[in-house]
């Protein structure tokens, strides 16, 4: 067999229910590609193109069966939002070269998929076939959801913005800017203290070098915060509770900080909830997912989508090169080696 015979595909080997996943969790592997020929009705062969790689995939990896997303199945391969270039397909509609948004793309570098789950994107995109997972992606469409829907924004207003420097926080930062906030930005080394900054954050800190997070938070924003964007949850969540002004609005959209606790007592517990009540805030979670086909995706396409093209959206990405690398790739967003958003170049 040549080697243009065979395919890579990363397949999930082993839950960790809890800590840090390892490398051990995944397994890179060869397996003869798919030909044409072996196409059935409606079934498209795809070469994918770019991966998304985000810590949502992290539960999958769990092995939990209670989780809001199903866990990854033992042995086969692993999969997230991707874009791909049709090599064949026997459905109309799609033929070869089309470039495809899909959904659920199995971390392997051809796959046959079914032609109803695809997204044709618009003819000429190979050049920037990237956007669909990086500017257009997953996590810049949960900013733009938790901003608009939970943070509701007013010109004036306070925003601070945790994991500032990565896929959701770069946007949130850029569009509570654009609607006339004052912005305050968190992330985990001096280099993202500058992009954040440089992306148009009033005020940034390092929280590893800041001392207190409670005394930071105050010093960088003394007018107290009326919307915080969580993105790490735990001790830095609490910390912010500590700070918030009446009627804040508390966007619960992820918590890293905790993804990989060794054990449930590791679990920050938060002292500041009352502040919730004295301060009749709104703490609310929000879950991507539902908001796909809504008309909030239309006013996301629209508002980003025209930021982008005036050149006024600017999106660090991290990408890593080569499907081999990729279990990597997921364990660098836990410890703080990723810098803006995570992609694959399979
Ligand atoms: N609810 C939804 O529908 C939805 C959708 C997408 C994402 N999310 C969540 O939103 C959050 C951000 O996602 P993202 O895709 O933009 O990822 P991201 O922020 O790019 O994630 C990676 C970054 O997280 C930070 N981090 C890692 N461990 C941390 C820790 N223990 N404490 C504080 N920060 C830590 C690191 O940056 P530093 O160097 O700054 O620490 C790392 O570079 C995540 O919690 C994710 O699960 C939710």
């Amino acid at each position: 067999m040549s080697s243009s015979d065979l395919i890579t595909r990363v397949l999930a080997n082993k839950y960790s229910p809890n800590g840090a996943p390892s490398l051990d969790n995944f397994k890179v592997v060869s397996a003869p590609a798919p030909t044409k020929d072996s196409l059935k009705e409606n079934q498209v062969l795809v070469r994918n193109l770019y991966l998304s790689v985000d810590p949502y995939q992290r539960g999958r990896l769990s092995g939990a069966t209670n989780s809001f997303v199903p866990r990854y199945e033992l042995n086969e391969p692993i999969y997230n939002f991707g874009v791909a270039v049709v090599e064949a397909a026997t459905s109309t509609g799609i033929a070869e070269g089309d470039i495809v948004a899909v959904p659920n793309a199995s971390w392997e570098t051809k796959s046959v998929v079914n032609a109803g789950t695809l997204r044709k994107l618009p003819t000429g995109t190979m050049d920037n076939a990237r956007d669909f997972v990086t500017v257009f992606g997953m996590p810049s469409f949960t900013a733009f959801v938790g901003l608009t829907t939970i943070g509701k924004p007013k010109a004036g207003e306070t925003i601070l913005v945790s994991s500032a420097s990565g896929a959701v926080g770069q946007i949130v930062v850029q569009l509570a800017k654009a609607r006339g906030l004052r912005v305050v930005g968190v992330a985990g080394s001096d280099d993202k203290v500058e992009l954040v900054k440089s992306i148009g954050a009033d005020a940034a800190f390092n929280y590893k070098t800041c001392g207190t997070f409670t005394e930071a938070i105050k010093q960088a924003a003394p007018e107290g915060i009326d919307i915080y964007f969580d993105n790490v949850g735990g001790e830095f969540l609490d910390a912010t509770l500590a700070n918030i002004n009446t009627g804040a609005r508390i966007v619960s959209c992820g918590m890293i900080s905790q993804y990989n606790v060794k054990s449930a007592d590791e679990a920050y517990g938060l002292k500041n909830t009352f502040n919730i009540v004295t301060k009749t805030a709104t703490f609310q979670g929000i879950l991507v997912g539902k908001y796909y086909g809504s008309p909030t995706e239309d006013e996301f396409m629209a508002e980003v989508g025209k930021l982008y093209k005036e050149g006024k959206l600017r999106y660090r990405i991290d990408e890593t090169t080569g499907l081999e690398n990729a279990p990597q790739a997921v364990l660098n967003l836990f410890d703080g080696k990723s810098f803006g958003k995570s992609v694959v170049k399979v």
